[in-house]
Formats: C-alpha cells, sequence, structure tokens
C-alpha cells in the first residue's frame, strides 16, 4: 500500500530530473514514501488491517486454483453476480476495483476535471487528497474542530458552490468518528450537482451503511473494501456502488481487468465465511471497548470510535512512544502531522490477547 507518509529529510535523495516533463500538479505532489517493510509478524496496529489474517476458507479457495485460471484473463460476470446478490445490489450498479485506492481514481478519471473543486472534511483518509491533485482538481477542505466534531454547517455551505465531488469517510479515517444517516440525508439533499462518495471501508464495524440508498440517490456512490475486517489487504480488492447511470459511467472510464482472478476467489470465499467475520468483529468491537478504558485509565484521551482503530492524545511523548512501542514490534501510526501537534496516534484495534499485550507495552513505555 502506498500510505501518505512524509518522506523523513534524511534519506532524501537528489533525484534527477527526467528529460520528458512532469505534468505540473504531479511535480508539485508532496513527495510520499511507501509504508515501512518488514510488517509479517509483528502487532500490526498500524494500517487498521485484520490483526489476524482472512478466513481460512479463503486460504483454501486460493490453493484450489488452477494453472488454467491463472492464465486465463479474469472473467467477472458470475463472481459479480454472486458479490451483486450478498450486497443486494444489481450487478449494473456495482463495480469491482483494485482497493478503494483505484476506486477514487476512477472517480477521478469519470468526474473529476483539472480545476474542479473536491470538498473535503479534513482530516481524513489522505488518499482522497492525493488523487484529487494528481486529477489537477482545486481541494476545498474544512477541518473537524478539536473535539474532532465533524464541519456539518461549513460542508453544508461549500455545496451550495457545487463542488464536483464531495469525499466522506464513514467512519472516518483518522478521527474513527460515524456520521448518522440524518446528517448523511442533509449533505446529499444539499448536493444536487455535486457526487457525494461515502467510503464505507470499516463499514463492518459501525454497522451503519447506506449502501441501499444508492437506488433513489441520483448523486451517491457508495464505496467498500476488503482491505479491513475481511483481511484481504494484500490481494487489493474493492467495490463501488452506485446507480446504473454513475455506474455505467464509471465503466467507460475503468480498466480492462481493474481486479485480479485470486482477488475474487479469495473473496467469495472469505465472505462465505460468515462466522470467522462475525467472530473478528465481535472480538474487535469487545477490545474496542477495553482498549479505551484501559488507555483512559492510563490518562490518554480517547475520541469516540465506529471503526476498528482509536484516535488517541498521548500528548507531548506521544510520538516518543510511537518510537519506543516499534522497538518492541508493535506498531502503531502516528497521526500527529495532521493535528499540527505532538500526541496524536491511530491505533488499530486487535483481539482481547492483543489488545493486552499493548495496554501492557503503553503502560511500560510511556
Ligand atoms: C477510509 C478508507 N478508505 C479506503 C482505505 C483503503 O482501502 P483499500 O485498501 O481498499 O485501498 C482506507 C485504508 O486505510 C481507509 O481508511
Amino acid at each position: 500500500m502506498k500510505k501518505a507518509q512524509p518522506r523523513p529529510k534524511s534519506s532524501r535523495r537528489a533525484v534527477p530530473l527526467p528529460v520528458i516533463p512532469v505534468r505540473p500538479v504531479v511535480g508539485r505532489l508532496a513527495p510520499y514514501l511507501a509504508p515501512q517493510e518488514g510488517r509479517a509478524g509483528k502487532l500490526r496496529l498500524d494500517f487498521n488491517e485484520n490483526t489476524i489474517g482472512c478466513s481460512p476458507a479463503a486460504l483454501r479457495a486460493l490453493r484450489r486454483m488452477t494453472s488454467e485460471q491463472l492464465a486465463i484473463y479474469p472473467e467477472y460476470e458470475a463472481a459479480k453476480r454472486r458479490l451483486a446478490r450478498h450486497f443486494a445490489v444489481r450487478p449494473s450498479e456495482m463495480l469491482f476495483t483494485n482497493g478503494v485506492d483505484d476506486a477514487l481514481r476512477l472517480l477521478m478519471d469519470t468526474f473529476v476535471e483539472p480545476g474542479s473543486a473536491v470538498l473535503l472534511p479534513e482530516p481524513t483518509f489522505t488518499m482522497y487528497r492525493f488523487y484529487a491533485e494528481i486529477a489537477g482538481a482545486r481541494v476545498v477542505a474544512a477541518r473537524y474542530d478539536a473535539g474532532m466534531r465533524f464541519p456539518l454547517e461549513e460542508i453544508l455551505r461549500e455545496l451550495r458552490r457545487s463542488p464536483r465531488l464531495l469525499c466522506l469517510a464513514n467512519p472516518n479515517n483518522p478521527t474513527a468518528t460515524l456520521l448518522d444517516e440524518a446528517a448523511l440525508a442533509r449533505i446529499l439533499d444539499a448536493a444536487p450537482r455535486t457526487l457525494v462518495l461515502v467510503d464505507e471501508a470499516y463499514y463492518e464495524f459501525s454497522g451503519v451503511t447506506i449502501l441501499p440508498w444508492i437506488r433513489r440517490r441520483a448523486n451517491l456512490v457508495v464505496s467498500r473494501t476488503f482491505s479491513k475486517a475481511v483481511g484481504l489487504a494484500g490481494l487489493r480488492l474493492g467495490a463501488l456502488f452506485a446507480r446504473a447511470d454513475l455506474a455505467d459511467a464509471m465503466r467507460r472510464a475503468c480498466t480492462p481487468f481493474p481486479v485480479n482472478t485470486a482477488a475474487l476467489v479469495a473473496a467469495e470465499a472469505a465472505l462465505q465465511d460468515r462466522r470467522f467475520l462475525q467472530r473478528y468483529v465481535r472480538q474487535v468491537k469487545e477490545s474496542r471497548w477495553h482498549l479505551a478504558q484501559g488507555l483512559e485509565t492510563l490518562g490518554a484521551r480517547v475520541f469516540p470510535s465506529a471503526a476498528n482503530f482509536l484516535l488517541v492524545d498521548f500528548g507531548p511523548g506521544g510520538g516518543r512512544l510511537v518510537r519506543r512501542l516499534a522497538r518492541r514490534k508493535i506498531l502503531v501510526r502516528d497521526r500527529s502531522g495532521e493535528f499540527g501537534r505532538d500526541g496524536f496516534v491511530r491505533v488499530t484495534v486487535g483481539t482481547p490477547a492483543q489488545t493486552r499485550v499493548l495496554l501492557r507495552a503503553i503502560e511500560e513505555e510511556w
């Protein structure tokens, strides 16, 4: 994954400029550094992935794949029919994408022109801004306040100017906050000429979805991912849902084979193993409560969460804590860069056993 991380100054190399001119918007992009490698085997609480791995049923299905299946270009129709049934939509209302990242690029390619306005609440998933900037869009941002409250009035005001696209993660990353249906309805009503992406990457943990609204809302696109609860981040699979007319437009701009065959095989098997998924989600929700309690007892400020992660304010010393935990092979994510001061750390919630290990380490290192 190429999640945004500022390149540390020390590792910046003087790269010669290419002879071929680079698009100015690309030249202006903040430099990104791929996330740290070698995370396997560590306590991975830094990318909101599934912390125990995907369902064994998905692995078995992958092992049953034949070499011919790998030799053939992906065929989507049958899998799409079955997955559409799972999501209770029509196949014409659904597109597979190479993770939500790829879905964002497709949205930009289909709807956003250079100079179009893209409205974002911030902080939010950094890839919204990344793809909007690559598309040459003008990003308009409304800030969450210090209590991590969503800037609803400002967003409603900005919608009067009809930006081309509004991206909302629900629950939001990194604040972990959730917009209720009433707020989402107000936003959609206020956006007749704006496409609204509601990114439900953490739906399994929040239980709140407006996916069924796609039929009656001409301005709504919903995204889901298999990278989080389902545990298939390495295979890169996401989905976009929208009314057939919007979906058709996106299909025109889509690459012919955005998703590989193995991803679909594993995804179907993983979804069929409902018990595994339900058990994992239940464990994470239980742990979320215990982790929040434990951290508050230690004196940290924890923001309410509807996702599989907590945003925690450790105050001064938060950055040092992140580094000390990493030495103990516990990875959490320092998000202070987005809040203007040290202390804000995003912690993925794992199982109760993983939570006990984490809490003990924080107690010793903070
Ligand atoms: C809100 C949100 N959307 C999408 C993603 C990425 O999803 P994918 O792995 O499908 O690209 C993330 C990952 O951190 C996220 O936080």
